[in-house]
């Protein structure tokens, strides 16, 4: 059973077609890169994913419902591209918020946000305000807030960018987790390496178009082809933006 389908999907803003007809599907289980230049379109496929964009045409489902109904939302995590959390917070404060907000107990939220504020390496910047957070570590905070009520699915906007390799060690480890635990992980990113590392699947966009999608294993095996030239080919050498 496929956890994310994207059937025929496009988005528009005025003039620029930010989606374009894009039709991708990713098994339960599995882990699947989305890959593309700036503004190749994978926020915006992000944001239909979770239903914070309707799209003009076509059709996204997640866990087989529709991303707009509350249902389909409780099953999802997600990890936004830039975090905006409540300035004001430390970590518990804003990992015990988002928890009530998807209805989990105190006595669970304080135990999965102990584990997690451990797991993401925040736990001597317990008492900090997240103000005060550098760039790395309020990306560590959304990794812990987009796993903190054990999602069927998680969708992860440029979850590598900005973390130190400890932190990407880590978050590799916590992403392939998720797939032994029999959860979903969809991100975008543009850390080739890290996607050839852990993806089961890649699909690469250019101009809101999928332009090719496969498994890691037959790139690595496309007559010693890497990731990085797959893509180099795919986007025809282009380096600007969509
Ligand atoms: N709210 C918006 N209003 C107008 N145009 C938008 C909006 N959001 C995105 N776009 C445009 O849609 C295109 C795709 O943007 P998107 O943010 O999806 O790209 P991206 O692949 O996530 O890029 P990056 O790698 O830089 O994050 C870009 O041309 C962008 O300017
Ligand atoms: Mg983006």
């Amino acid at each position: 059973m496929s956890a994310i389908v994207l059937q025929e999907v496009s988005k528009a803003f005025g003039e620029v077609h930010a989606v374009d007809r894009l039709s991708l599907s990713v098994g339960a289980g599995e882990i699947l890169g989305f890959l593309g230049t700036n503004g190749a379109g994978k926020t915006t496929t992000v944001k239909m994913l979770l239903g914070f964009f309707r799209p003009d045409s076509g059709r996204a489902l997640v866990g087989g419902g529709d991303p707009c109904e509350p249902a389909t939302r409780r099953r999802v995590g997600y990890m936004p591209e830039t975090a905006y959390y409540y300035p004001y917070l430390n970590i518990r404060e804003l990992l015990a918020l988002y928890g009530g907000l998807c209805g989990m107990s105190r006595p669970w939220i304080r135990k999965a946000s102990e584990a997690l504020i451990e797991r993401v390496g925040l736990a001597d910047a317990g008492k900090r305000l997240l103000r005060h957070y550098s760039k790395g570590m309020l990306q560590r905070a959304g990794i812990a807030q987009a796993l903190l009520h054990e999602p069927d699915v998680l969708i992860l906007d440029e979850p590598f960018t900005g973390l130190d390799p400890v932190a990407r060690i880590q978050l590799r480890d916590l992403i392939l987790e998720q797939k032994r635990l029999g959860r979903t992980v969809f991100f975008s990113s543009h850390e080739l390496s890290e996607a050839e590392l852990i993806c089961d699947r890649v699909a690469i966009l250019k101009r809101g178009a999928l332009v090719w999608s496969g498994a890691v294993g037959e790139v690595a095996g496309d007559g010693g082809q890497n990731l990085e030239r797959i893509f180099l080919k795919m986007l025809g050498g282009e380096g600007g933006v969509s």
